[in-house]
């Protein structure tokens, strides 16, 4: 269809995927604003069907709109907008990629599809010059997607970090409120809806890595997948940790952390990582408790801008799908289509080991004589130098937190195997950066 069909008598066809957690709170809001989104659009948004996997269960839905047909209703004449909100790759890679090539456009919240195939979907987009939009596969409700794209389209940035995981922030702030220890907060986080059945890829740094390549790829205009993200979980950090780090004035938190790297050749490398770091209690980053979502950005002429609110849930999951479809059956209306991928820098990406941060190493040691003085031999030799030492508890639970100035990765684990070939070193029993401090 041309945009100079639609109209008040004309409307714009909307299919919805998925009628979970946020595909309910879409349909429900398609449902009940719709003089106000046809005021927006220009055009009604008509609800041509809903997808779902089982069609025996009574959603309270007009019969004629559930579908387990994903296939078909996405290939429907009478369709202009899928909204892709089914979760998982592969059937909402051909689901997504069915819609494009038939000159849809697609709106989804699905950053794990996005992490992995976002090239290929955009060049189908490309080819019928379609939008995809994506505003709620990062963090939520937040609108980071587009100021990113469009508010920033004229600065250069220079950094993007946040706390983009609700349900390992909510365990994180729980175990830093309560002194609980990881399992207990994540059953915690289980009881209240946030963690699924599986919660591999929230604990394990997955899904805010997905968020991460997704966000890195919009920043500095390059294509990052989830492979290229470097990640660590939440599920070894203990309560002893949170002890360590509030004696230090810092609490913990799962940061995904996008900067432009200069490296000696002249040209911007990017480092994308995911993993726990003590963060100051001044950090703005470490009052966002929880299961919300934050996220800083840093660019060089707007300076530093922050964004906080809902990560997770379905109606603030769908009011920025909403606003996506909005969008999406604008440019419908009018004939165009929203900005296109931008991936003209093509910026490499640095290998973690070459990324300086400070880092808190947790070691237990035999209390006497010498100790410490060895310990600190080691990081001296391998070019660590040593900001802060702490002795914790005495005799055999006696404990060494060392805090670094700023070293290399690759630096930092050369110390770490060396500590643990001393023999009055027990065990190192964490190492964690610290982020948000001067170098
Ligand atoms: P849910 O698991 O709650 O819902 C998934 C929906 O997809 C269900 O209605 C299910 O049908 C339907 N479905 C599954 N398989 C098929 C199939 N083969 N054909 C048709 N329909 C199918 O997921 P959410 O709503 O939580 O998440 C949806 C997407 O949004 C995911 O990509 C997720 O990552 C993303 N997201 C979710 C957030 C959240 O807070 N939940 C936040 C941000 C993003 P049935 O009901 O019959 O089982
Ligand atoms: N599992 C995700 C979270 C949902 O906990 O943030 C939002 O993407």
């Amino acid at each position: 269809m041309t945009g100079a069909q639609f109209g008040a008598d004309q409307p714009v066809g909307v299919a919805v995927l998925g009628y979970g957690n946020v595909g309910s709170e879409v349909v429900r809001i398609l449902q009940e604003q719709v003089d106000d989104l046809q005021q927006r659009v220009g055009a009604p948004l008509a609800l041509r069907g809903i997808a779902v996997r089982d069609a025996s269960r009574d959603r309270g839905l007009d019969p004629d709109l559930v579908t387990t047909d994903a296939r078909a209703l996405v290939e429907r004449d009478d369709v202009d907008i899928v909204v892709e909100l089914i979760g998982g790759i592969e059937l909402p890679r051909e689901l997504v990629l069915a819609a494009l090539s038939s000159g849809k456009s697609v709106v989804t919240a699905n950053k794990a599809l996005l992490s992995e195939h976002t090239g290929e979907l955009a060049e189908a987009a490309e080819a019928r010059n379609v939008d995809l939009y994506f505003e709620a596969a990062v963090a939520g409700a937040i609108p980071v997607i587009r100021p990113l794209t469009q508010s920033l389209a004229g600065d250069r940035v220079h950094r993007v970090a946040g706390i983009v995981n609700g349900t390992t922030n909510f365990i994180l702030s729980a175990m830093s409120e309560t002194g609980a220890d990881y399992g207990e907060t994540l059953a915690e986080a289980g009881n209240r809806g946030y963690a699924e059945a599986d919660p591999t890829a929230d604990v394990e740094g997955f899904d805010a890595a997905a968020k991460a390549a997704i966000l890195a790829s919009i920043a500095f205009h390059s294509r990052v997948s989830a492979s290229d993200v470097h990640r660590e979980g939440i599920s070894a950090i203990t309560p002893q940790d949170f002890e360590s780090a509030h004696a230090l004035g810092c609490t913990i938190k799962l940061l995904s952390i996008c900067e432009r790297v200069p490296s000696p050749g002249g040209r911007d490398r990017i480092s994308a990582r995911v993993y726990p770091a003590l963060v100051p209690d001044s950090h703005p980053l470490a009052t966002v408790g929880g299961a919300f979502n934050a996220v800083v950005v840093e660019a060089e002429n707007a300076g530093r801008l922050m964004f906080y609110g809902q990560g997770a849930g379905g109606a603030p999951t769908a009011s920025a799908v909403m606003g996506d479809v909005v969008m999406a059956a604008r440019n419908k209306v009018n004939g165009g289509r929203g900005p296109r991928e931008s991936k003209y820098a093509n910026l490499e990406i640095a290998p973690i080991g070459d990324i300086p941060t400070r880092y808190f190493v947790n070691m237990q040691v035999a209390d006497k004589a010498g100790v410490l003085s060895a310990v600190a031999a080691e990081f001296a030799q391998h070019g660590v130098s040593i900001s802060t030492v702490r002795q914790e508890g005495e005799g055999t639970g006696a404990r060494l937190v060392v805090v670094t100035h700023t070293a290399s990765d690759s630096a930092l684990s050369a110390t770490v195997s060396a500590l643990e070939q001393l023999e009055f070193v027990t065990a190192v029993t964490s190492v964690l950066r610290l982020e948000g401090t001067h170098r």
